[in-house]
């Protein structure tokens, strides 16, 4: 058996990544071997939301999905569904839903069109992504507008009926932060409470070098698992900028462009920086072994770094280097400090 992190994790839990629309297409054999090689779970970075899969009211287009489901059950990966309801990325069409009664046809008929396409397919649903602010309380959104704090029960009880068997999950970002923490954790009970059925909570992972940090991480994994639900980690990368909201200071109104701090390492990543993201990294992979019975899958958002999302982000021209392979696919660092944590034993 070759060194790979699937091998390495094997029996700890499942190591996935997202896959752009081109990897889903195999459009490089060079990352379509990487892919194969390291992971053993499949999210679709985008081509499953609501936007694309279903772009008009009586129109849906599961192309892409149908490709990213084959692909995973070729090379015989655990194949997450990302994601059925959220605020962002959705059609034009949707936004215009205006009252409850329009909502909960719609939800009853996207809910169940998607979730039975793949139904004995895919092993777990996104059924809710980003429903919380930061202090816990619910976000404003079409939903929310139309339906109230009910159209969470809705969705999870929805998803259900359709594929009874796959796993369901509530998927959010900080979700370290305690505020936020018991909002998920108010939310985990109400399902439960209005005889839903939900599986896990997924925390997304979009994190700092120095936050949120090891005892946050580890409160967040204790108290979800303590609802009785399985613990996932999602989207995870490690950004090595600054953020950039911190470089604004109080002045909201300055905006980002000409601001060199920005972009501190345009080329290539110091050797000094990659060793505090191997050491991150590793740090965090402890923290999971350590409760690898409560956890089910860690994903990484993206294969490499040029595919990530931070780059370009928030403004164009911003190069990141979140992930555990570089521009060129090689491993960093990180892998290696990753991967070391397995050897050791
Ligand atoms: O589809 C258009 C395409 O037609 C056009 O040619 C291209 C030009 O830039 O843009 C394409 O849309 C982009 C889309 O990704 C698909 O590539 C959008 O501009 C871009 O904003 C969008 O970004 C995605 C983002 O979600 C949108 O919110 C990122 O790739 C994706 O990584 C990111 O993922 C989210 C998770 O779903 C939820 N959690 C946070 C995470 C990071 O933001």
């Amino acid at each position: 058996v070759s060194a790979s992190l699937k091998n390495s994790y094997k029996d700890d839990f499942y190591i996935g990544t997202a896959l752009s629309a081109d990897q889903i297409e195999e459009k490089n054999a060079k990352e379509d071997s990487l892919i194969c090689r390291e992971f053993n779970a499949i999210t679709a970075e985008n081509i499953m939301k609501s936007m694309f899969v279903h772009p008009q009211k009586d129109k849906y287009d599961f192309t892409l999905s149908d490709k990213f489901v084959a692909f995973g059950e070729k090379n015989k990966m655990f194949i997450h569904g990302h994601t059925l309801i959220w605020h962002s990325q959705l059609a034009p069409w949707m936004e215009k839903i205006k009252d409850s009664i329009e909502m909960k046809a719609f939800m009853k008929d996207h809910i169940t069109t998607i979730v039975s396409q793949y139904k004995g397919r895919i092993n777990s649903w996104d059924v809710v992504n980003e429903a919380l602010n930061e202090d816990g309380t619910l976000r404003k959104s079409v939903f929310l507008n139309t339906l109230g704090e009910d159209y969470l029960v809705d969705a999870f009880k929805l998803a259900a009926a359709a594929d009874p068997k796959v796993d369901l999950y509530y998927n959010d970002y900080n979700l370290e932060d305690p505020a936020k923490r018991e909002g998920v954790i108010r939310l985990v009970k109400k399902i439960k409470a209005a005889g839903g059925k939900i599986d896990g909570v997924g925390s997304q992972g979009h994190w700092q070098l120095d936050s949120p940090s090891l005892e946050e991480i580890e409160k967040s994994i204790l108290a979800y698992s303590a609802l009785g639900v399985k613990v996932a980690f999602t989207e995870l990368d490690i950004t090595v900028l600054p953020n950039p909201w911190d470089l604004k200071g109080a002045d909201v109104n300055q905006n980002f462009e000409g601001n060199a701090k920005m972009n501190p390492y345009p080329e290539i990543l110091p050797d000094s920086v990659q060793t505090k993201l191997a050491q991150r990294y590793a740090d965090i992979f402890k923290l999971f072994l350590k409760h690898k019975d409560k956890i089910s899958r860690v994903t990484f958002w993206g294969v490499h770094d040029r595919q990530s999302w931070l780059n370009d982000w928030p403004i164009k021209g911003r190069t990141n280097y979140p992930l555990l392979f570089d521009k060129e696919l090689q491993p960093k660092k990180a892998y290696n400090s990753v991967m070391q944590l397995k050897e050791a034993k």
